[in-house]
């Protein structure tokens, strides 16, 4: 293990992107780019009824366009993989090609195989499906929707004390509901698979977060062994969650098998909206209760999440919420809703985006209840204990980010009434709320070797997502072997390399970056032995605390993470603070942000170069959630509208003001060996809720129904 502080900090010395070249040559190959030999194409037919039954196909103009090979449906092709594809929560889902039922719209309901991409497109265009239409559930509200309580669900719904009791005595209350809509992570790359099968071993090039379970969850489907399945992915072009295991690789291994020859599938933007997941809407109850001193005596958070018919994933944030402050009086549950849509799944910090919106925006309100600061109020609970579970945070740095960030934003200037701050024609509001993210690791492997001539090469089925993972891999190499980071050779993104966790849960840096330095350490204690020649070590690190075959699940495609309040030892979380000047005009009530100033302590900080972009690009999806981002539904049709990157809203440049991210410095000896908490998501938390804070502080209007639109501020 490394134990040795000086290494450890020698790690966050900035590096570039050795792979920085690659992408912007056009060097580096993204799953749709890698060539195989005489591929046909498939272009996906999807549904245009939300619920109800296929009836009939009409195929005859689809198989004569020229080109096409073949036409596949539940009729001909619904039994052709062995187990259904599993949804993201391991159960059943939407959207695959099974049978005549219809989930939701846009559902995937026949492939057109063809010889080029324009003959299959033409030929999905030419079928013609017949529908026995039912009347769809779009969201909560709608007739039809179908509420799972809390109580027949899994997971941790966080309870202590008495917190009805505690809440009807209290000095101080808030009692407020709050929403978020529906979004879709758009990553640049589109989702994409191409399988080409030799002999009983098929490959699968696919942009994903986790190989490994790319890889399982196709062996599963096709009935055969995960070792004969090899899943490739080099690059990925934005993940946020949504590129990961998913039904519809193992359809084209299945279609191209039939056909006997390669299949390339690349989704359209348009579809990736509803043949992918996405982040569900959901509504929050939340209520607080504190003493006049501004002391919380009770902390209640009840979630609702929209879902697809079958499935069950949930993302359920308040494992997060009821441990932020010091409460003695806890409750909270969660439940689903159920209506006719496709299968929600993670999408970029998918539990604590929502969930924290909802409490601190009450915190907010309730620190105007107090007639106190929101920054003061947040410092009067503050704990270095989880109030859930009594076990002390591996570190918690939360009232250091808030005051780095205040000095810097200059938050000694607000006004303390809403209201009362303007510049010109504009009303001027100073908002902030607090970031967290589970601090999170998994089992990885890696198989390093050192040449005689001084140069190295590091092995791992890790996964470059656009977070750095290439280069956070060779800089850790580099620096424990004491070698210039270009001679450390880094292979990645293939599935026959040493298995390593999911990247997402932001456990990629501390999983790869411990197995790496472990096997480095052992190559620099043999060198010291004296030996000589090349010297290679295979690696495996299983987080203290998880079962020793975690490793082996690992290679099989079963994540398993371990952080946050998920164990024994210490509660782990990254924490943050986002401080933001909003401007509302006051005719127009168009709002801007001015300035933003978030400050986060993450434990060791591997590149702080990669680390800035990281945080700054979360804390502008966070501007992208308070103001702009919303999926659209057609609520008769239960269809979204603005599937496409022209109408689903995105901050521009012109939207994005001066971000600037503070790194507190943090040393956690308790999280792991490199007291590494992880960077990927903490950045988007909080950010909502920050600017509805100051749009309140501006204004005197609480928006509690995210995006915060002109329309809502312009209602008296
Ligand atoms: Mo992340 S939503 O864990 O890719």
């Amino acid at each position: 293990m490394a134990t040795d502080p000086k290494r450890i900090y020698d790690l966050g010395r900035p590096e570039k992107r050795v792979d920085g070249a690659a992408k912007v040559t056009g060097a580096a190959r993204y799953a749709a780019d890698e060539p195989v030999a005489n591929p046909a194409y498939a272009y996906a037919v999807t549904s245009r009824i939300a619920k109800g039954r296929i009836t009939g196909f009409r195929l005859e103009a689809a198989r004569a366009v020229p080109g096409v090979l073949d036409i596949l449906t539940y009729e001909n092709f619904g039994k052709a993989l062995k187990k259904p594809a599993p949804g993201p929560d391991g159960g059943p889902t939407t959207g695959t090609l099974d049978d005549a039922r219809i989930w939701h719209d846009g559902q995937l309901v026949a492939l057109v195989i063809a010889d080029s991409f324009e003959s299959a497109r033409a030929g999905s265009y030419a079928v013609q499906v017949d529908y026995a239409e039912e009347r769809p559930t779009a969201s909560f509200d709608d007739a039809g929707a179908q509420e799972e309580a809390s109580s027949t669900m899994a997971g941790d719904n966080p309870h202590v004390g008495d917190a009805a009791a505690a809440f009807a005595s209290a000095a101080a209350r808030v009692d407020a509901n709050y929403s978020t809509p529906p979004q879709h992570h758009n990553a640049l790359e589109l989702f994409s698979t191409t399988c080409a099968w030799e002999g009983g071993k098929l490959t699968i090039y696919d942009p994903s977060q986790f190989m490994a379970g790319t890889r399982g969850a196709a062996g599963m489907s096709l009935g055969i062994d995960a070792a004969s399945v090899h899943a490739v992915s080099r690059y990925v072009g934005g993940g946020f969650g949504s590129k990961g295991p998913n039904p519809r690789s193992a359809w084209i291994a299945a279609a191209a098998q039939r056909i006997g020859r390669p299949v390339r599938f690349v989704v359209t933007r348009e579809q990736g909206f509803t043949t992918a997941t996405f982040r569900a809407e959901t509504r929050h109850r939340v209520r607080l209760g504190a003493t006049r001193e501004g002391k919380l005596v009770s902390l209640q958070h009840e979630g609702s999440e929209l879902c697809s018919r079958p499935s069950r994933y949930k993302v359920g944030g308040t494992d997060a919420t009821a441990r932020m402050y010091a409460c003695p009086n806890i409750h909270t549950a969660v439940s689903i809703v159920h209506a006719d849509r496709n299968t929600p799944g993670y999408m970029r910090a998918p539990a604590e985006t929502p969930y924290m919106f909802a409490l601190e925006s009450a915190m907010d309100e309730l620190a105007y209840e107090l007639n106190l600061d929101p920054i003061e109020l947040r410092r009067r609970n503050d704990t270095q204990t989880d109030p859930v579970s009594g076990l002390p945070f591996s570190s918690r740095s939360l009232m250091k980010c808030f005051d780095a960030a205040a000095s810097e934003f200059g938050w000694s200037r607000r006004a303390t009434k809403p209201s009362s701050m303007s510049d010109g024609e504009w009303q001027v509001g100073y908002g902030c709320a607090t970031a967290c993210y589970p601090a999170n690791s998994g089992p990885a492997a890696a198989r390093v070797a050192l040449m005689p001539g001084g140069k190295a090469s590091v092995q791992l089925a890790a996964h470059e997502i656009g977070t750095g993972a290439y280069t956070l891999v060779a800089m850790t190499a580099a620096r424990i072997l004491g070698i210039p980071i270009k001679d450390v050779a880094v292979s990645m993104g293939d599935s026959d390399l040493p298995p390593v966790v999911i990247a997402g849960g932001s456990s990629n840096a501390a999983s790869t970056a411990i197995v790496v330095a472990n096997a480095c350490e052992k190559i620099v204690a043999r060198k010291a032995n004296g030996e000589t020649g090349r010297i290679e070590v295979y690696e495996e690190f299983v987080p203290p605390g998880m079962p020793a075959k975690s490793i082996v699940e690992l290679a099989q495609g079963k994540v398993g993470l371990q952080g946050g309040a998920g164990r024994k030892d210490v509660t782990a979380f990254s924490f943050g603070a986002h401080l933001v000047e909003v401007r509302v005009h006051a005719r127009t009530r168009e709002v801007r942000v001015a300035r933003a100033v978030s400050a986060f302590a993450a434990g060791t900080i591997v590149n702080p170069l990669a680390a800035y972009s990281q945080f700054m690009g979360g804390a502008i999806w966070g501007i992208s959630s308070a103001l702009h981002e919303h999926t659209e539904i057609d609520r008769r049709a239960a269809r979204y509208v603005n599937e496409n990157l022209a109408d689903y809203l995105i901050p521009v440049n012109a939207d994005v003001p001066d971000v600037k991210v503070l790194m507190i410095p943090e040393e956690d000896t308790r999280v792991n060996a490199l007291g590494i908490k992880g960077i990927g998501e903490i950045g988007i938390v909080g950010m909502n809720a920050a600017i509805a804070n100051a749009v309140f502080h501006a204004t005197g209007k609480r928006i509690r129904d995210l995006p915060v639109r002109i329309e809502q501020l312009l209602e008296a």
